[in-house]
């Protein structure tokens, strides 16, 4: 059985104006018509029941996503009391079908990823959620990198073991051991681990058995596991929620891949039981305003025009983002530039320094 967790707390302030606290890029349709959570759940439906769906979110968007997921039990809506970070988010669900079900496969999904070919994921997460059925595995996937990006973990491959088919005859998937997971690391590392080539972005996805994660949470993170277990044993009675308000904000504040991938990690390839798997089916964190411009576009060239915008003139203008619903756009020789337009924000930065839109809403609240 397989039961993917789709974890929607993070703030997204990178895409402010058109995020907000309450209107976080998760439950916005940045890309298409739907919103960046529906799209996570569409590409899960060939591979599990919508009843076996989990959501770890927050108060401020849960009900949102429930309107716009209405396939998903809301009693598997779990609306953190505070933001502990992804650490306890994954952990929850694995201790809440530790006792029932600990068997199952989990998969932890970010909700804020674009995946271009859905039929490829289908086919990567299938042969994943295998292997991880499998003893105490762990599953992470791999992004070829691109840059030295410090953003993100790196996964350093050792051996390829296996080379799984895929069901419908499509390519191959390579099967490689880990040699160790870095989360996060600084420019320099992050430019040795390029050149180096063997490593991969962590593309942020887990598979794990809620057993193998529960295990792993009482080796690597052992304070966290008696208060998950407290929370578990409430699950499904009147306490729960004042159970989870009073126990939930004690975790720590960690994110899974400190908390174990970077530790279960240290053991060395042949001991951590950590299998990577290629992310080949067009991923992209739509991580801020430049990478949007960088999915939309074709070329890094091209002036991108968003949300219905009702013309544009562009003179010797290129690599502009506009978003200005129901506007008529010009450009007159500017390059580079993010411009967003909503009825009570304007956003005017460049593609470089989109990375720290989120040092604007800091500096609103700071106002406040
Ligand atoms: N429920 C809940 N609670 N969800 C959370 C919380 C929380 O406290 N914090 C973050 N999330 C959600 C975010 O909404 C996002 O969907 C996902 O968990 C990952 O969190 P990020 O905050 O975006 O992590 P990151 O981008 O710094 O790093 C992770 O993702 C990278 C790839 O996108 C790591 O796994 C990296 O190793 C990875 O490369
Ligand atoms: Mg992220």
């Amino acid at each position: 059985r397989f039961a993917p967790v789709i974890l929607a707390g993070g703030s997204g302030t990178r895409f402010w104006p058109r995020s907000r606290r309450a209107r976080a890029k998760q439950v916005l349709a940045l890309d298409g018509e739907q919103t960046m959570i529906q799209q996570t759940l569409t590409r899960l439906l060939p591979l599990a029941n919508p009843a076996d769906v989990w959501v770890v979110t927050n108060s401020l968007l849960d009900k949102t996503i429930a309107e716009q997921l209405p396939n998903v039990l809301s009693e598997h809506i779990l609306s953190e009391p505070a933001a502990r970070n992804t650490a306890p988010a994954c952990a929850l669900t694995a201790f809440l079908l530790f006792n029932s079900a600990p068997d199952t496969v989990l998969g932890v999904f970010p909700s804020d990823h674009v995946v271009e070919n859905g039929k490829r994921f289908a086919q990567v997460l299938q042969a994943g959620i295998e292997i991880a059925a499998d003893g105490e595995n762990i599953v992470v996937l791999g992004v070829p990198p691109t840059r030295p990006e410090t953003g993100y973990g790196y996964i350093e491959q050792g051996d390829v073991v296996a080379e799984a088919d895929s069901a419908s005859g499509g390519v191959p998937i390579k099967i490689a051991r880990v040699k160790r997971f870095r989360e996060k690391p600084d420019r320099h590392t992050a430019e040795r681990f390029l050149a180096a080539g063997n490593f991969a972005w962590n593309g942020g996805i887990f598979l794990w058995s809620a057993r193998t994660l529960v295990y792993a949470i009482r080796e690597h993170s052992p304070e966290m596991a008696p208060i998950l277990q407290e929370i578990a044993a409430a699950y499904g009675t009147p306490n729960f929620a004042r159970v989870f308000a009073e126990q939930y904000p004690k975790c720590e504040n960690i994110s899974i891949d400190y908390a174990v991938l970077e530790r279960r990690s240290a053991k060395g390839e042949h001991k951590s039981g950590i299998y990577c798997l290629p992310a080949d089916f067009g991923w992209n964190d739509l991580g801020s305003w430049a990478s949007l411009h960088e999915h939309l576009g074709e070329a890094e060239a091209d002036n991108v025009l968003d949300g219905a915008t009702t013309g544009i003139v562009a003179i010797e203008s290129s690599g502009n983002y506009v978003y200005a619903p129901g506007k008529m756009v010009a450009l007159l020789g500017v390059d580079d530039l993010v411009v967003v337009e909503t009825p009570d924000a304007l956003l005017i930065t460049t593609r470089d320094r989109s990375q720290d839109v989120s040092k604007v809403v800091r500096a609103l609240h700071d106002s406040d």
